[in-house]
């Protein structure tokens, strides 16, 4: 393979240069290499970037090598993505430097909670477009919005990354997968403010292997039924996966609305929850901010065919097992297959709930079924 280093001088931050050219004569030499593999170098050392979005598609593999730490400007910022790469067909995204999104200067700003048609803060690294592409070993710190987001993408595999926020940080998801297939997260450690992992609408053939969860609000399905034209969940196995300290477990959530979709296919296995105060959890009634009318409509997400197996850990409140379904659609063929949660509360032993279930339970069960 002909290799090209393209090692990029910076400018200190002295004199608050931004990076941005170099990154994009150095990406437009790169892309431009038929065949073969080019590197982009982002030596040890901080580099202030405003934004940087590369697009291909390029000629050949691009290896986007960071080994320095990649600065977001402080407070809130006009552009809707900081880092991002769109078609590309052949990525690579190593190293072990940092991704720091200076988030703790613009968290203030969010407000999406209130507002709900809020201007979203930047996330920190955007794949859009992308196939046949690895992310690995790089740390992402205190993004604004999400630290990674995959969208329309298809053979993506992050593995041994490290992401890291304060658990108070508003929407700071680890990892967001949308409408993309075959996405492999392996080997992972996320501490963050909101999901660790979050799979929404189109998300198909994703395996979760090997992370570790926590702080955060666990790694989830959805949210789901918020917009029109959402595409099927499909084939989402999580395996092998400690959540540590963290509110939610392993949780799907759909909206209570009119739009149609089905979640199926899912397989939780071999999965330590420690100390979480709602360890498994299908919410068909999600709301994060005050003011939606939950009576009004049932959700119309059909969850079906979905394995918990070999889940085990402690819960912070009684109630374990939370699957609240849609009446309108009932949750169909859930299956538990030894769960042994355990509670230490005043309150008595460890319970499960069950509205509009279906399905099946049987070795250790801890707390007892309510299927
Ligand atoms: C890319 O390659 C073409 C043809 O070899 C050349 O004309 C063009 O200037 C190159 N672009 C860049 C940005 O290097
Ligand atoms: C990625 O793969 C999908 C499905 O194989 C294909 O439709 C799409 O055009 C590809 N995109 C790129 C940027 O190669
Ligand atoms: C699991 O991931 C951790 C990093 O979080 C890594 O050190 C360990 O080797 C991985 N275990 C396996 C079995 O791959
Ligand atoms: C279920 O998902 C797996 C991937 O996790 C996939 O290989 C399999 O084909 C899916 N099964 C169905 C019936 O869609
Ligand atoms: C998951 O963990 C189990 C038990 O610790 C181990 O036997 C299995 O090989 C692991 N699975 C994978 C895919 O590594
Ligand atoms: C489960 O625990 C909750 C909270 O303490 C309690 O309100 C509820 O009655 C319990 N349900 C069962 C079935 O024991």
């Amino acid at each position: 393979m002909d290799s090209r280093h393209l090692c990029m001088s910076f400018f200190i931050l002295f004199f608050l240069v931004l990076a941005n050219e170099a990154f994009q004569d150095a990406f437009a030499n790169s892309c431009n290499v038929t065949g073969g593999r080019s590197q982009i170098v982002v030596p040890r050392g901080a580099y202030m970037v405003k934004s940087a979005v590369f697009n291909g598609p390029c000629k050949g593999w691009i290896e986007f090598r960071v080994e320095g730490t990649i600065k977001a400007p402080a407070g809130l910022v006009s552009d809707d993505d900081w880092v991002a790469f769109r078609h590309f067909d052949g990525l690579a995204i190593t190293g072990k430097g940092t991704f720091h999104g200076f988030g703790e200067s613009a968290w203030n700003f969010n407000n999406c909670e209130k507002n709900p048609k809020c201007r979203r803060l930047p996330i920190s690294i955007q794949l859009d477009f992308v196939n046949n592409s690895v992310v690995s070993g790089i740390n992402s710190l205190n993004s604004k919005y999400f630290h990674v987001k995959i969208h329309q993408s298809h053979r993506i595999k992050i593995d041994g990354v490290h992401i890291i926020a304060p658990e108070d940080s508003p929407n700071t998801d680890g990892i967001h997968i949308g409408n993309s297939e075959n996405i492999r997260i392996l080997n992972s450690i996320i501490a963050t403010g909101d999901d660790c992992v979050s799979m929404g609408p189109g998300s198909k053939d994703i395996w979760v292997h090997n992370v570790t969860c926590g702080p955060g609000h666990g790694i989830s399905i959805g949210s789901l039924g918020k917009y029109d034209n959402e595409a099927d969940v499909n084939g989402i196995k999580v395996q092998n996966c400690t959540l540590s300290g963290t509110n939610y477990g392993l949780r799907i959530k759909t909206w209570a609305s009119d739009i149609q979709l089905s979640a199926y296919n899912i397989t939780y296995d071999n999965v330590i929850i420690d100390n979480a105060y709602n360890p498994i959890f299908i919410d068909q009634q999600y709301c994060p901010f005050d003011g939606c009318d939950q009576s009004a409509k049932p959700s119309s997400v059909q969850i079906k065919d979905v394995w918990f197996k070999n889940i085990r850990g402690s819960s912070k409140s009684q109630l374990a097992v939370t699957l609240q379904c849609s009446r309108k659609y009932p949750c169909n063929n859930i299956n538990f297959w030894n769960i042994n949660l355990l509670y230490h509360g005043p309150e008595g032993s460890v319970n499960a709930t069950c509205m509009n279930v279906r399905g099946s339970a049987s070795g250790i069960e801890k707390p007892a079924s309510c299927i």
